[in-house]
């Protein structure tokens, strides 16, 4: 078990890079095996969850490379055999592997996937992609096995703009017959990404990064070069750092208009926040205003910040209120907050933020990838020690994240005890 200990009230100053993105290079890696040769992927960030995809690849029989952010896949050797429940329930992400085998091999064999435990997560709009492309669907203790003699394009209307259905979709749909039409598709840059790569191996994608997407099915998918977006959760993550407590702390190495959402709010909350073209600078302040938030899709509040914002809106003098629109079960953070002198109080989706209120440093739990992020952002402003345990769920998403803490000033070290 690891653990993360902060000691408390340190000014940050200096640069942070971001890296890759999580949320993206975890669904580019599984769509690259739906190739017929190499593909090179670039900026692949250093985390547990690729780690986990790449044990994926390797037991397919996939020759893989990576090294320096470099992975390079080559799909020509896989069997496409069961992935057993022990693997695919590491992660989310797993289930691109469903997709991408499906849409190649027209046969799959996998558990149900795992990820943070924030909500019911079904996966019943994925497997309507499936079948509205001609797949049958058969289910048994978590297990399912799709299997299709011809995946032929289809229309595919979702009931919410899901991110993993949206990607899922896509994924069979490059190698179906025909035209499919995917309504109310998730917008957030990920997508695109992922449609920019797949359209590199000469698929027919367009419309990516809007609400319909349309895709003509090819025969064949060729190699190919891609380099992942900067992540805008761990600019945001490290953006909201600053904010509570940079001296012009720099963040460098993204695409401000992906956390737009987030700069906004954070204008409007009086945050002192300067926009370049690949980088933020931001200090903290000690007068803030409190604010309302929703979230919801891009390019809505991304609700994989809602969490690292919320020991910001601790130190917003009056009450912010923030709405959980996206799960039902995000709010795990806020407990520990309390616990270390937040004033929060949980109304259904809302939660209501008194501030602003001194943040003291304690022993408290990373029940998940962004509640660890939050709790590590309320230790670098709390006073005294903070100890989170159970930090590899934050080693899944954060490249390097000591590092990149200790290097602007932070005291925080990672134990394993
Ligand atoms: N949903 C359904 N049925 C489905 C699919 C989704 O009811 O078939 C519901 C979910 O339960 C959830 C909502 O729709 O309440 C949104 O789910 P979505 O499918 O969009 O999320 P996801 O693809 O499972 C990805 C990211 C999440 C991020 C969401 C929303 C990956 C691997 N994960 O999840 O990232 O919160 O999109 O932006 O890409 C994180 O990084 O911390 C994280 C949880």
């Amino acid at each position: 078990m690891k653990q993360i200990k902060i000691d408390g009230g340190n000014i940050l100053s200096g640069t942070i890079n971001i890296s890759g993105a999580k949320n993206s290079a975890v669904a580019l890696i599984p769509a690259s095996i739906l190739s017929d040769d190499v593909v090179t992927i670039d900026n692949i960030p250093n985390i547990s969850d690729i780690a986990a995809l790449n044990e994926i690849l390797n037991y397919l029989g996939a020759k893989v490379t990576l090294e320096n952010g470099t992975i390079t896949i080559d799909p020509k050797t896989i069997e496409n055999k069961e992935i057993p429940r022990e693997v695919s329930s590491k992660l989310r992400a797993s289930y691109y592997f469903m997709s991408a085998l499906l849409g190649k091999y027209k046969h799959v064999e996998m558990y149900f996937p795992g990820g943070c435990k924030i909500g019911a997560r079904p996966i019943d709009q994925t497997l309507k992609g499936f079948t509205a492309l001609g797949a049958e669907v058969k289910e048994e203790d978590s297990k399912f096995t799709l299997d299709a003699e011809e995946l032929i394009g289809g229309h595919v209307y979702l009931d919410m703009p899901s991110v993993g259905a949206t990607i899922n979709t896509m994924l069979v749909a490059v190698r179906a017959k025909g035209l499919t039409i995917i309504e109310n598709a998730a917008k957030e840059p990920e997508i695109v990404d992922v449609a920019t790569f797949l359209n590199n191996m000469g698929a027919k994608i367009t419309g990516a990064g809007t609400s319909e997407i349309r895709i003509t099915g090819v025969d064949k998918l060729s190699g190919c070069f891609t380099e992942v977006i900067p992540d805008r959760i761990e600019a945001g993550t490290y953006v909201i750092a600053g904010a509570l407590m940079g001296d012009k702390l720099r963040i460098q190495n993204i695409i401000p208009e992906h956390i737009e959402a987030l700069t906004l709010k954070l204008k409007e909350m009086g945050v002192d926040i300067d926009i370049g073209k690949d980088y933020i600078v931001v200090s903290h302040s000690d007068r803030l205003k409190h604010v309302n938030i929703k979230t919801l899709g891009y390019p809505g509040f991304a609700t994989d910040l809602q969490q690292p914002l919320t020991p910001l809106l601790t130190q917003c003098t009056g009450v912010s209120k923030l709405e959980e629109t996206i799960y039902e079960n995000r709010f795990q953070n806020v407990p520990y907050l309390n616990e270390m002198g937040a004033e929060i109080e949980i109304k259904g989706r809302t939660i209501e933020v008194h501030g602003p209120t001194k943040l003291v440093g304690t022993e408290v739990i990373a029940t998940d990838l962004r509640a660890g992020a939050c709790l590590i952002l309320a230790g670098l402003k709390a006073s005294g020690t903070t100890v989170v345990k159970d930090v590899d769920h934050v080693l899944r998403g954060y490249e390097n994240i000591i590092e990149k803490l200790t290097n602007v000033g932070a005291k925080i070290v990672l134990e394993e005890i």
